[in-house]
């Protein structure tokens, strides 16, 4: 029963997020380019392992070497999307790469060689996709030149092998119209499929072409040489995400207790300690008229209709406006069918204790 759960709590609508899984799945069923779902979405096993078991999943995407070597567990295609240069991360990854098949994304000489290095020294090959920026102006070298040059070195390198190339285009995903999102797509990703030829053409291997995320996830997985999206948040999705015209369902939200109520103020048990606020307030889940007018440490101040019911006590949830690092804040999630507690889910990967062990 929800009104026995502790708050504040994350909830999950498993039937939404079911709906929402083999949606994606059944997207790219028939489609040579196939999905491999970030992992840091939502960095828990059970909702990895649902999206493996739908299908069209070459494997999973990870921002970590502690979420990798939790999926580990969960697959043997693992891809850390993402540049891994401290030292004792590398030779984590190189340890990974003895148990599963291990990719991770570089834009640098040093980055290079310190995979290569933990990876000679564990006896093992770590296969590199070189990152490209492909407008967000994150990671990544220049398309062309630039990434032939960083791919001929990768190739030279011992303990690494030339897997392909990547580029996100994290401004993407959030452009509202989707023609205006169709369009900048193609024209972003068009230098990332010109540059994999490129690798091939001078003699290079060139197998792997990731890219993608939920807002773009059909536009990339349509482009000619896109070989697999590393779309996260269409699983549980987000209010922000919600703005687009995306097939997928609001699955998660934060439940909170009414500890105040005056009036048309109406405050709650969660604040932005439960969820961030980076995309925005949340929206309040199923009480038309309500919205959030701010949110406190603990506390979120909600205005409702005069002549909403919710007394001190009762339940109210709040949907956040960005996934990923609302999840990061909480332990477990609480699967719910309805009104009904199904099981409660350990965030397995939340927080940097793993990266804080080295120092033990
Ligand atoms: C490199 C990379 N790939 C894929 C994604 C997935 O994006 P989304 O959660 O929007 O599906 C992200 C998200 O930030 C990312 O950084």
């Amino acid at each position: 029963m929800k009104n026995a759960i502790p708050t504040p709590a994350l909830l999950v609508d498993l039937p939404a997020m079911e709906r929402n899984i083999n949606r994606m799945a059944e997207h790219f069923a028939a489609r040579p380019c196939k999905l491999r779902p970030h992992f840091k979405a939502h960095k828990t096993p059970e909702i990895a392992r649902r999206q493996l078991a739908a299908g069209s999943c070459i494997g999973l995407t990870c921002a970590t070497v502690a979420e990798a070597e939790v999926v580990s567990l969960l697959t043997d295609d693992v891809l850390v999307a993402n540049e891994i240069v401290d030292i004792d991360q590398c030779e984590r990854l190189a340890r990974l790469a003895v148990r599963v098949k291990v990719r991770v994304a570089v834009d640098s000489q040093a980055g290079v060689s310190r995979v290569a290095e933990a990876a000679v020294v564990n006896g093992v090959t770590i296969g590199m996709l070189v990152d490209l920026d492909v407008g967000q102006h994150r990671c990544g070298v220049s398309p062309g030149a630039e990434a032939l040059a960083l791919a001929r070195l990768v190739d030279a390198a011992s303990g690494v092998a030339l897997h392909g190339v990547m580029g996100y285009g994290g401004h993407l995903q959030p452009v509202r119209n989707r023609g205006e999102r169709e369009s900048r797509t193609r024209e972003a990703m068009i230098p990332l499929i010109a540059t994999a030829e490129l690798l091939r053409s001078s003699g290079l291997p060139c197998e792997v072409v990731s890219g993608g995320g939920t807002g773009t996830y059909d536009i990339d997985g349509d482009l000619p040489g896109i070989t697999e999206v590393q779309a996260g948040s269409y699983v549980l999705m987000d209010s922000d995400y919600g703005e687009l015209d995306l097939p997928f369902e609001q699955a998660l939200s934060v439940l909170g207790t009414v500890v105040s109520r005056k009036g048309e103020r109406c405050v709650t048990d969660c604040g932005h300690k439960t969820m961030t606020m980076d995309h925005g307030l949340p929206l309040v889940k199923g009480l038309p008229g309500a919205s959030v007018a701010a949110l406190n440490d603990e506390h979120a101040i909600v205005t409702v209709p005069l002549d909403c019911e919710l007394v001190v006590g009762d339940r109210l949830e709040l949907l956040p406006s960005h996934i990923d690092p609302t999840i990061n804040l909480h332990d477990a999630i609480f699967a719910m069918d309805g009104d009904s507690l199904v099981s409660v889910w350990p965030i397995v990967a939340r927080g940097y204790a793993d990266e804080r062990a080295a120092l033990d």
